[in-house]
Formats: structure tokens, C-alpha cells, sequence
């Protein structure tokens, strides 16, 4: 367990392994997502990261049972997420069943609460309409999740895109505490206050969009362009994305990039065999802060539980 092993610990016992391939897409085909689980395995990935709402399970189920038959790797040796989706809060475990239908599989080793927002349709990428939301209770939701833990279909539960105050809330009524907070994070969106909370509560982070989404309509290239962190890539013969992806595992925190290509799914993996300086660490905590995904989208003034961004995030933002 380490850097060096490339894999954390969880508050269940279980190693989580510091990168691991993410897999949310807007455009390709299952043969594409396929294409790309199969290399990251030739590479070394152990961790892949999906959700229902992604709908690239069936596609990282059908690669990963590929490689389970022809020997490349066992089950025991990959670790898989998937997540509860918005209009899946009312029956985790017939939501679960669902993602493990879709992944061939007995059971995930991680399953998260994706957003702390309760929807009536599963909408992708666009706005929801006002009467899309329903009413929002965690503590209900969190005790299907627990049952899922419970009945073994996930080795441990989590949430995605929790505030502080939301992990603290959640802390006072759960049976089995989380195990990972998987949020937004990168050297412009470090997430200072929140690691200190999970910190202390025992609660891995995962980075989603850890290259802040460059070349996405979601995302941003600031990260990727960044001078400080073309300068220190430079110093090191390093790539941006090496820096980025190696600064997050120096926080502490597993990365989940997503890449569909075969040269940068190896880059990105490149991460162990060398590390930042004290000074690059230093230079890298100074930039100037920033949220590239708000989340906008999950507020109104009249049926979200958020009426404004602040609320949705707590303030934190
Ligand atoms: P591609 O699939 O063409 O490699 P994030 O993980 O922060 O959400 O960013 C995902 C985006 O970053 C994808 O569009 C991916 O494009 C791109 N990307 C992944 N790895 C690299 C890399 N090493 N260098 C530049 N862009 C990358």
C-alpha cells in the first residue's frame, strides 16, 4: 500500500489502486470503449470507474469478462466502481443488481451515491426541466446502500460530489461510514477543505477529471494548459498530464483520467518512477483556485433541493 504499490487503503481494508481509468463518453461506441478497457489492462490498469448513467457499463463488463476467461487477469485483481444514478435513489439494490446485469458481474468493489440529487428522468447531457426533480433523503437512500454492502453485490459504498458538510451530515446517521468521496479535483480545483474532512473521517478521494476534461464541452483546457505546469512538466521530461496525474497521487488521492487513445492511456500511467519536488508542490498549492464543472445544472429557485450553486456545494465553491 503506497505510492510505490500504486494502490491506497480504504476504511474497509481493501487496496484501491491510484489510477484507474474512467470512462464517461459522449460519443463512442462499445467497440471504442472496448478498445480502450482492453489496453489499459495490456498497460497495467487495475481500477476502471463507470455509473449507470455513463452507459458504458455493458461495453467495460464486456472487455473485462474477455480478459477474465482468456487469463490476462483474474477478478480479484481489478477494481471496479460503478454508481447509483439520480433516478435510481427509491431501490439501490435493484439499481445495483441492474449495473452488475449490465457489467456481467457478482459484484463491484465500489459503489457510490453519483449525486446528492434525486431526479424523475435520467437526463444526459442537457438541462432539466423543473418538474425532473424529486424530493431528496439521503438518509433513505444511504440505508439502501448499506444494504447493498450488506447482501455483498458492492465490498464497499461511497459518494460522489459530497461537500464537507454532506460527508458530516451523512456521518451522523450511517451504519457503515463511506469509503471514498469521488469529486472534482486537479491543481486548480485542489479541494483543500474537503480532503481535510475525509482526512479525518478515514475517507479515500477519488479525482474525477483530473486533467480538468480538456477538449470536452464539460471540461476545460486551463489545467492541461497551465504554465506552471508546462514549466515543472519541462524540468522533469515529463508530460503536463504525467505532472497532473502524479501530483494527485501525491495528495493522497486515487485519478481517474479518461483517455480513449492507446498512446495516452500509457502516458497516463507513466506516474511511479518519479516524483514532484517539495518546490514543485509548493508553486503547484499557490494557483489560483478554480470549479470547472458547477453543477449548474442540478439548481433551481422552485424544485431542486438547490437553489443556487453555493447550496448545492455548501459553499464550498
Ligand atoms: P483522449 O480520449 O483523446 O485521450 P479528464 O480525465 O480530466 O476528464 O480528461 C479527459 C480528456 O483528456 C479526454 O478528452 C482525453 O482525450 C484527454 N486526455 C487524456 N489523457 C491525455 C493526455 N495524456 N494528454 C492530453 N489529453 C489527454
Amino acid at each position: 500500500m503506497g505510492i510505490a504499490e500504486g494502490t491506497a487503503q480504504l476504511n474497509t481494508g481493501a487496496l484501491i489502486p491510484l489510477i484507474g481509468l474512467g470512462t464517461v463518453t459522449r460519443n463512442l461506441n462499445d467497440e471504442e470503449i472496448k478498445a480502450a478497457v482492453t489496453t489499459s489492462l495490456q498497460v497495467g490498469y487495475r481500477h476502471f470507474d463507470t455509473a449507470s448513467f455513463y452507459g458504458t457499463e455493458h461495453a467495460l463488463g464486456e472487455a473485462l469478462n474477455s480478459a477474465f476467461r482468456s487469463g490476462i487477469v483474474n477478478r480479484e485483481d481489478v477494481f471496479v466502481t460503478s454508481k447509483l444514478g439520480n433516478t435510481e435513489h427509491d431501490d439501490p439494490i435493484a439499481a445495483i443488481k441492474n449495473s452488475l446485469k449490465s457489467l456481467q458481474l457478482e459484484y463491484v468493489d465500489l459503489y457510490l451515491i453519483h449525486w446528492p440529487v434525486k431526479m424523475r428522468t435520467r437526463i444526459l447531457f442537457s438541462q432539466p426541466k423543473e418538474e425532473d426533480f424529486l424530493p431528496l433523503d439521503i438518509k433513505s437512500t444511504w440505508q439502501g446502500m448499506e444494504q447493498c454492502m450488506e447482501t455483498g453485490l458492492t465490498k464497499a459504498i461511497g459518494v460522489s460530489n459530497f461537500s464537507s458538510k454532506k460527508i458530516e451530515d451523512l456521518l451522523s446517521y450511517a451504519k457503515i461510514p463511506p469509503a471514498v468521496d469521488q469529486v472534482e479535483m486537479h491543481p486548480l480545483w485542489q479541494q483543500k477543505k474537503l480532503r481535510e474532512c475525509c482526512s479525518k473521517h478515514n475517507i479515500h478521494v477519488s479525482a474525477w477529471s483530473p486533467l480538468g476534461a480538456p477538449n470536452n464541452p464539460w471540461g476545460s483546457n486551463v489545467v492541461i494548459d497551465n504554465p506552471l505546469i508546462q514549466e515543472i512538466a519541462e524540468k522533469h521530461g515529463k508530460t503536463r498530464a504525467q505532472v497532473i496525474l502524479r501530483w494527485g497521487v501525491e495528495q493522497g488521492v486515487s485519478v481517474l483520467p479518461k483517455s480513449f487513445n492507446a498512446g495516452r492511456i500509457a502516458e497516463n500511467f507513466q506516474i511511479f518512477d518519479w516524483s514532484l519536488t517539495l518546490d514543485d508542490h509548493g508553486k503547484i498549492s499557490k494557483l489560483k483556485q478554480g470549479k470547472i464543472s458547477t453543477g449548474q445544472k442540478f439548481v433551481n429557485s422552485t424544485t431542486s433541493p438547490y437553489k443556487t450553486i453555493e447550496e448545492l456545494w455548501d459553499g464550498e465553491i
